[in-house]
């Protein structure tokens, strides 16, 4: 089981350009490819900066604009709907890239719930829409489950 220890926390000093000295430091290697892994403080604010690390992250992949997209997407998720959103919550970003491959995903802490795809509200709901633009962006979308500890949502984009 993938274990989510030891990492940063944010507020963070967020690169703006590569070469990403801080980033660097976090980095994995999983199968020829690289894996970097973020917890975010689980407040609404943290989003933007979540996103600013995928789109630093990609900034030479083609699928970047659809990663960061999905990124704000399953962070809102983590916040709004589990116990990363409660206080002292956090949530992980984490980005793999193997070539042109891209992995985004967001652990989560918790809910009584589990993420719904591919039931979105009737059209002209407000909420209920999410997981459906990550499912019609994405190549491939799924959820691990990590027992009372929250959920590994992720969304594979070639
Ligand atoms: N990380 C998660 N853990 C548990 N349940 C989740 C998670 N993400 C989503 N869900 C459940 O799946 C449903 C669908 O998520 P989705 O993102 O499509 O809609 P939403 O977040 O309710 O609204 P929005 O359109 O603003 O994203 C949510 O209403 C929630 O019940
Ligand atoms: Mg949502």
């Amino acid at each position: 089981m993938l274990e989510v220890r030891n990492i940063p926390r944010a507020p963070f000093p967020l690169p703006t350009a590569i070469p990403m000295d801080p980033i660097d430091a976090m980095n994995d290697f999983q199968g020829g490819g690289m894996i970097w892994r973020r917890a975010f403080t689980g407040t609404p604010d943290q989003i933007p900066h979540a996103r600013q690390l995928v789109r630093v992250l990609l900034a030479d992949c083609p699928r970047r604009d659809d990663a960061e997209l999905i990124a704000s997407e399953l962070a809102g998720n983590a916040v709004r709907h589990t116990r990363s959103g409660h206080a002292g919550g956090e949530f992980v970003v984490e980005v793999a890239r193997s070539g042109q491959a891209v992995t985004v995903a967001v652990y989560d802490s918790g809910s009584d719930g589990t993420p719904r795809f591919g039931t979105p509200c009737p059209t002209g709901d407000e909420y209920g829409r999410g997981l459906s633009i990550v499912v019609a962006l994405a190549d491939e979308v799924g959820y691990e489950a990590f027992r009372e500890r929250g959920h590994r949502i992720w969304a594979h984009l070639t």
